[in-house]
């Protein structure tokens, strides 16, 4: 059977058409105003607010397609399965169907002829086996059963297997089924299973019944609303049903692959993985706006684009070739992802200049690496200092040298690397890097707050400084907002005066704070500012105070301006040409 990435990508969203669900389009790679993660990890996870129970304007039954970023998997790409940046299929019931229909959607895509037509031998499935906080699943088993699923292809697993979420310490979260496909290699050892990572059993997807908010002391409590969140690796379902025994063989990675093994006659070929996972990770990232750096996104790319410059070294191949490969990425995927032909310019810029940084890093890098590790033999550790030390004047990082390190048998001093990047970084870079870890947004009553008061913020600064406002970014947490918005100069004392003046009038007047769901043209119409790029979008949503603010926003907001509190800026200052960023805190009024 031959079925390409395209087709499969389709009929997913087409299967879920004909069951009521809306197509919305992915969202960007970078959540906004999420502060408690760097990257969208899930096709869930610009959901939250819905699942939480916020009105989408979709409805209560969405599908897509998401980019995800999920940088954990970064030291396991090249085993043929993870993969830095994946594009996930996806279908929720926000309060809407349960365990049962969605479970049949699955099995229905799945099996039949018309979708997928996988042969039900090829199939295993995972339920939860229960444990103090919720019961063991017999109900999906049983669904399961019911469809005509054999019960020894069924497997019981426990939480570390069969449950999803929270992303982050606290949220949404529950039991899940997962189906497996068996690549029909042999088993690798007699207890072999689908929880088993020999490569036999490939997760293909994942029905997660969200009914749990998990608090943070640890209890379970029921969610309000019930929902599904289901995930299928584009990569990985294109792979097995065209009998890939990996993702790197599929026409999704095709392209890229030729390209790289054209540029070597060196066949070790991780690293040409790592550096076709790489590039396509880093063009992507790029073109939703993040430049290499040493912070956040910035830092993760930076790790990405770097990683394949020494992958490419390893392969003989020059210093200067991802950019050839970022445009096979661009004309590849533009067709489901118009930003990248948009932004395709920034995209060849920032690689050609992060590999002329790196090219000269590396030449004093690895020289500087040679001296400190001439005494070291197989065994020996290289103590945290020095890694840093590479890292903080070399701008080595600290995976480069673990793998240089790695080479001659020699072991690196995390944890006293660790300690020093603490000790001399500023607190967002040491922030930054425990963030890597991924969490979910935060809907504190301090947020919210902050998020309403951002939403004046972006009104009162049109108001005072002109229309040419407009928010390029906004980050928001229980202690402070930061709002970065398109304006030449620097603020006088006296417009942000006015600024905060006119947001604390708003404040003051009480106003109602609600939202509409309308067309987009209607929203247009009535004025809506606000990022909106959803290319399947029929309705949105849009938030309204009064004649005062009106943006396209999800939610959620507080019920009227006076909860706001006490609006202050605190500070105005450049963010990059032509941005300024302002910090304001809400306090108690
Ligand atoms: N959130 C679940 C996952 O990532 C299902 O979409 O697997």
């Amino acid at each position: 059977m031959s079925i390409t990435s395209k087709e499969i990508r389709q009929k997913y969203l087409d299967f879920f058409s004909e069951q009521g669900h809306s197509i919305i389009g992915s969202a960007p790679l970078v959540p906004d105003n999420d502060p408690t993660v760097l990257f969208t990890t899930a096709g869930m996870h610009p959901l939250v607010p819905y699942l939480l129970g916020e009105t989408h304007p979709a409805g209560v039954r969405i599908a897509n397609y998401q980019k995800c970023i999920r940088t954990g998997d970064i030291e396991e790409v090249g085993d043929r399965w993870h993969l830095t940046f994946f594009e996930m299929l996806g279908n929720w019931s926000l309060g809407d169907y349960f365990k049962e229909e969605a479970i049949s959607m699955s099995w229905e895509f799945l099996t039949s002829e018309k979708w997928l037509n996988i042969p039900i031998d090829r199939l295993r499935v995972s339920v939860f086996e229960g444990d103090d906080d919720a019961p063991r699943d017999e109900e999906a088993a049983s669904l399961w059963k019911d469809l005509g699923m054999p019960a020894e292809q069924i497997y019981y697993f426990p939480k570390s297997e069969n449950w999803w979420g929270p992303a982050g310490e606290t949220g949404p979260c529950g039991p899940d089924t997962e189906m497996f496909y068996d690549t029909g290699l042999a088993d690798c050892s007699p207890g072999c299973d689908p929880s088993c990572s020999c490569g036999k059993y490939v997760e293909i997807w994942n029905d997660v019944f969200m009914q749990y908010n998990k608090q943070s002391d640890g209890t379970y409590p029921p969610l309000e609303q019930k929902n599904v969140d289901t995930g299928m690796g584009l990569e990985r379902i294109v792979a097995v049903l065209n009998g890939k025994k990996e993702v790197y063989t599929t026409d999704l990675f095709k392209p890229l692959m030729d390209k790289i093994s054209a540029l070597t006659v060196n066949h070790e070929d991780t690293s040409k993985e790592i550096i076709a996972d790489h590039i396509r990770a880093a063009t992507f990232i790029i073109a939703d706006g993040v430049s290499p750096s040493n912070m956040d996104q910035g830092y993760v790319l930076r790790r990405l684009l770097r990683r394949a410059m020494r992958h490419g070294r390893k392969l003989g191949i020059g210093d200067f070739f991802l950019e050839d490969l970022a445009k096979i990425v661009v004309d590849q995927y533009s067709e489901f992802y118009p930003e990248l032909e948009k932004n395709k310019s920034e995209i060849y810029v920032e690689i050609v200049g992060e590999e002329e940084k790196f090219a000269k890093t590396l030449r004093d890098g690895e020289k500087q690496f040679a001296k400190i590790t001439k005494h070291l033999k197989a065994n020996d550790t290289m103590p945290g200092e020095q890694a840093f030390h590479l890292f903080d004047t070399y701008g080595f990082p600290l995976e480069i040298t673990k793998e240089l390190a790695s080479e001659k048998g020699i072991v690196v001093d995390e944890d006293g690397f660790d300690e020093f990047y603490k000790q001399h970084q500023e607190l967002s870079r040491a922030g930054a890097k425990k963030r890597f870890k991924g969490g979910l947004a935060d809907a504190s009553w301090e947020t919210i707050r902050g998020h309403t008061a951002t939403h004046l913020l972006q009104s009162a600064l049109r108001v005072v400084l002109g229309e040419h406002v407009l928010q390029k970014g906004s980050n928001i947490t229980p202690e402070r907002l930061r709002f970065d918005f398109s304006h030449p100069d620097k603020m006088t004392e006296e417009q942000i005066k006015a600024t905060e003046d006119l947001v604390n009038e708003k404040i003051q007047e009480g106003i109602d704070v609600h939202y509409e769901i309308m067309s987009i043209q209607d929203a247009l119409d009535m004025g809506a500012i606000g990022l909106f790029d959803d290319k399947y979008a029929e309705k949105v949503k849009v938030y309204i105070m009064g004649e005062f603010s009106k943006e396209f926003c999800g939610g959620p907001h507080v019920n009227n301006t006076k909860e706001v509190g006490k609006f202050r800026i605190v500070k105005e200052k450049a963010s990059s040409s032509g941005v300024r960023r302002i910090k304001a805190v809400v306090e108690e009024a």
